[in-house]
């Protein structure tokens, strides 16, 4: 299957907060009929997805899970009407599996499987919660709650809520109370091993451990979702994207207790814009390198973001012992507010019970660009490259960087072996970085060009 995914760098739109027109399931219905399903700023092509034209519209089979015996009172147990409405709707070609509004539907951890008939849309209007006892969660399925597989051109939909109850999750997490066993909770939402999908406008919330996580995948468009669990909520990522390529985040507003998005081993050609993050933990590339294991993220590319009082801005962590690298990531029109370590890249990353040793080998850190942030730090290294001593961060650029903190006095750049250079304004000064050669020009053309997805899916596929 050939997969064209082109991606623009045109479109700087502001949009920060995401609107959500209020809309019931007529409303739905009549988007089907869009003879594109596109925003206005829309850059994205994928060649293999469906598209819903007018004359669809009259073949679209709803399968409704009310049809299939779902009671929606947030009490019964619908996990069998769900199970039941999926195999319907996944072997029947262009059907529409309803989740309709204004009902609640209590549902056990389920696997959604396909392959699945053509023109798949999952429509989520009601919310959907999952059962809040830990001890009664099913021994068979311990890290995910709603999980999806094996699909190719399915849209995910709808004003809904997907709420994964996470409070008792949460307290039984050694995280928050020493005492407690080290053990993982499910993900609320998970979408593994498909191609050719489009996530639009749903909530996800409460979640037990991570949010929404993306697996294995290959062509996805995620935009105008919102993610929300409590600061304080253990391990909880927004969107934790691994092994996937050419995936895109618009327009999404994260607030959650650990990384509003998070990027590990095995991505490439990821775009992120317009993005709103906090509370979090930021935007996060790793962590990388756990347990002396290899780690590759290439061609990362954040455009237009506001984050405000989050833990750290825009980090990239790897582990002392890893092995790999992250590569060609640029990050421009950034703003924040009252963040800790706005811009921190950490090669001694150790989110362990036991501190961690340094090592000789480390995940290397190379051509990264800042280019147009500004705002607020909450803590006095606005900028932090803690590098590793034996593989140095190399090529990290550095253009038009404006960040004070929070409480007036004066910011600082840390350094430890870290090369690259600057360019244009940057405050607060960045003298500790050392150059790293004299074609500082070239690099930057480079950098500047549009093709830097392009051309690093080139590089990544003679991997
Ligand atoms: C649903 O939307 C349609 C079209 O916008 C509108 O006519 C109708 O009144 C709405 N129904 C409800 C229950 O909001
Ligand atoms: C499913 O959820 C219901 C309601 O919370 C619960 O009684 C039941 O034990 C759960 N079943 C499994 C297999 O988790
Ligand atoms: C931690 O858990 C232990 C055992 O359940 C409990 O006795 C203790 O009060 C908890 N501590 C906090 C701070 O919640
Ligand atoms: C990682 O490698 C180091 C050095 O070879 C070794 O001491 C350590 O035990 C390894 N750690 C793990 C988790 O394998
Ligand atoms: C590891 O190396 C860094 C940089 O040289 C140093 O700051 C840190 O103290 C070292 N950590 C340990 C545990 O030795
Ligand atoms: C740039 O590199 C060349 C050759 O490597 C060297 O001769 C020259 O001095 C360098 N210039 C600067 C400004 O570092």
């Amino acid at each position: 299957m050939t997969t064209l995914v082109f991606i623009s760098f045109l479109s700087l739109s502001l949009l920060l907060v995401c609107e959500y027109a209020e809309s019931n399931l007529s409303d739905s219905l009549n988007m089907l009929e869009d003879k594109s399903l596109k925003t206005e700023d829309d850059e994205i092509e994928f060649s293999d997805f469906p598209s819903w034209s007018g004359d669809e519209r009259g073949v679209r089979v709803l399968v409704n899970v009310d049809s299939f015996g779902a009671v929606g009172d947030g009490v019964s147990d619908d996990t069998k009407a769900f199970g039941d409405a999926w195999k319907e709707a996944c072997s029947t070609a262009t059907a529409v599996l309803l989740v309709p509004p204004d009902r609640t539907y209590l549902v056990n951890a389920t696997r959604f499987k396909g392959p699945c008939a053509e023109n798949l849309i999952i429509q989520i209007d009601g919310t959907i919660v999952a059962p809040d006892e830990p001890k009664n969660w099913d021994p068979k399925n311990p890290r995910i709650w709603l999980y999806f597989a094996n699909l190719k051109g399915v849209l995910f939909q709808g004003d809904g809520v997907i709420d994964g109850s996470g409070k008792k999750w949460w307290a039984a997490s050694c995280k928050k109370n020493k005492t407690n066993p080290c053990v993982g909770a499910p993900t609320a939402l998970t979408i593994d091993q498909s191609s050719n999908i489009e996530v639009k406008g749903i909530t996800v919330q409460n979640s037990q451990q991570m949010n929404f996580a993306i697996s294995r995948c290959e062509s996805v468009r995620i935009f105008d979702v919102v993610v929300s669990s409590p600061e304080d909520s253990p391990n909880t990522d927004g969107i934790h994207l691994t092994a996937s390529t050419n995936v895109v985040l618009q327009n999404c507003k994260i607030g959650t207790g650990d990384d509003c998005i998070s990027i590990v081993s095995g991505c490439s050609n990821i775009k992120m814009e317009s993005i709103y993050c906090g509370p979090g933990h930021g935007i996060s590339i790793g962590s990388l390198g756990k347990d002396n294991s290899t780690g590759f993220v290439t061609a990362v590319v954040l455009d237009t973001a506001f984050l405000i009082g989050t833990t750290n801005g825009l980090r990239i962590k790897t582990w002392q012992g890893g092995s790999g690298y992250v590569r060609a990531i640029r990050y421009q029109n950034v703003q924040m507010v009252d963040v800790a370590n706005p811009i921190i890249i950490d090669q001694f990353y150790c989110d362990s019970p036991k501190s961690c040793k340094n090592q000789t080998s480390a995940v290397e850190i190379s051509q990264i660009m800042f280019e147009d942030i500004s705002g607020t730090s909450k803590s006095q290294n606005a900028m932090k490259f803690a590098c590793s001593d034996t593989v140095p961060c190399n090529h990290i650029v550095l253009n038009n960087i404006y960040l004070k903190r929070s409480d007036g006095k004066a910011a600082q750049t840390f350094c430890n072996s870290v090369k690259g250079f600057k360019y244009g304004y940057v405050q607060p000064s960045a003298d500790c970085l050392t150059q790293s050669n004299n074609d500082s020009d070239s690099f930057i053309n480079t950098f500047q060009q549009d093709e830097l997805l392009k051309s690093h899916s080139l590089i990544h596929s003679e991997l």
